[in-house]
């Protein structure tokens, strides 16, 4: 018989911290994809001048739209890529950090954690996982793009036309404004929830625990996207360029483009869905995580 501390000191070996991530990402991505569709085309939406066009005016309005305009199919059009790369990308978020943890403890001597720490390692690992990717958020964006529906059929026929038509290389587009977008998210994210967990009490029961891991999953989250809004918008436009001259290159020249020509307040298009996503999706992603791993140290370690 194993008792609860028992359990919650056991190390949980690399393949189960895989595993466990990978589920707990896909279920965040199954319940939440549409508000995904409605940032990016939150983040396309241009409006100089009046370019005629249909006008999202908040989170409802669009998806009321896109439903009425296009059918329901396409809040879930784009879903596959960040499937496919949603269980590595997740593990790739948790494990890379305690790997980074370790390797930071180690350099600076130290056995515990601190805050500093903890957001380094967030930094390294989010700008590892951000190479990992790129490709997959690049065809994911070009299918949610409403004015490309008609250019691509699926996610195999988007993919084909874009290393045909643009090259290979073209995949990596916005591989520098991702880097910075999960750097600064990362940062942002492990700072907070180091701290918002030892502000809260102490948990004393298992219930207790996923409660603490919500609110530490969901407040982190929202201080993450906080931060990483404006990268985001730069790198959704990068990506959705299939253009030969681009409008977009590097991210903070792109951040200001964007500032003096929409205004400052167009670097957080997209924001609120990103928060009704990213705060209960960083609590679904912490409780199924613990939930998955809690009982794969219970039962096959
Ligand atoms: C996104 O790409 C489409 C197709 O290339 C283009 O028509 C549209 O203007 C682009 N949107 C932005 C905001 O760059």
């Amino acid at each position: 018989m194993t008792t609860a501390a028992a359990v919650d000191n056991k190390p949980l070996p690399f393949l189960y911290h895989f595993v466990a991530g990978g589920i707990a990402g896909v279920s965040e991505i199954l319940v939440m994809y549409p508000l995904d569709v409605v940032k990016t085309r939150f983040q396309l939406q241009v409006n100089l001048g009046n370019t005629g066009g249909e006008k999202y005016t908040s989170v409802m309005d669009c998806l009321r739209k896109i439903v009425k305009n296009e059918g329901v199919s396409r809040l879930y059009r784009g879903i596959l890529p960040p499937i496919f790369v949603e269980a590595p990308k997740r593990a790739i978020k948790f494990s890379a950090n305690e790997q980074y943890s370790t390797i930071l403890k180690n350099f600076y001597g130290v056995n515990k954690m601190s805050q500093p720490l903890s957001i380094a390692s967030g930094v390294c690992a989010g700008a590892t996982e951000a190479l990992a990717i790129v490709p997959f958020e690049l065809v994911k964006i070009r299918l949610q793009d409403k004015e490309s529906a008609g250019k691509y059929r699926g996610t195999l026929d988007a993919l084909v036309k874009i290393i045909k038509n643009e090259g290979p290389m073209a995949l990596y587009n916005g591989l520098e404004s991702t880097i910075w977008r999960h750097a600064v998210w990362n940062g942002g994210y492990f700072g907070v929830i180091f701290n918002v967990r030892g502000l809260l009490p102490k948990p004393t029961s298992k219930q207790q625990t996923l409660l603490n891991n919500f609110i530490a999953g969901g407040i982190g989250g929202t201080v993450g996207t906080l931060l990483n809004t404006p990268f985001d918008v730069v790198k959704t436009r990068i990506q959705n360029d299939s253009g030969v001259v681009k409008k977009y290159n590097w991210a903070l020249p792109a951040i200001k483009t964007v500032a003096m020509e929409e205004g400052p307040g167009a670097l957080y298009k997209g924001f609120v869905p990103k928060v009704l996503r990213l705060g209960p999706g960083g609590g679904i992603l912490l409780v199924v995580f613990d939930q998955v791993s809690t009982w794969m140290k219970k039962y096959l370690i």
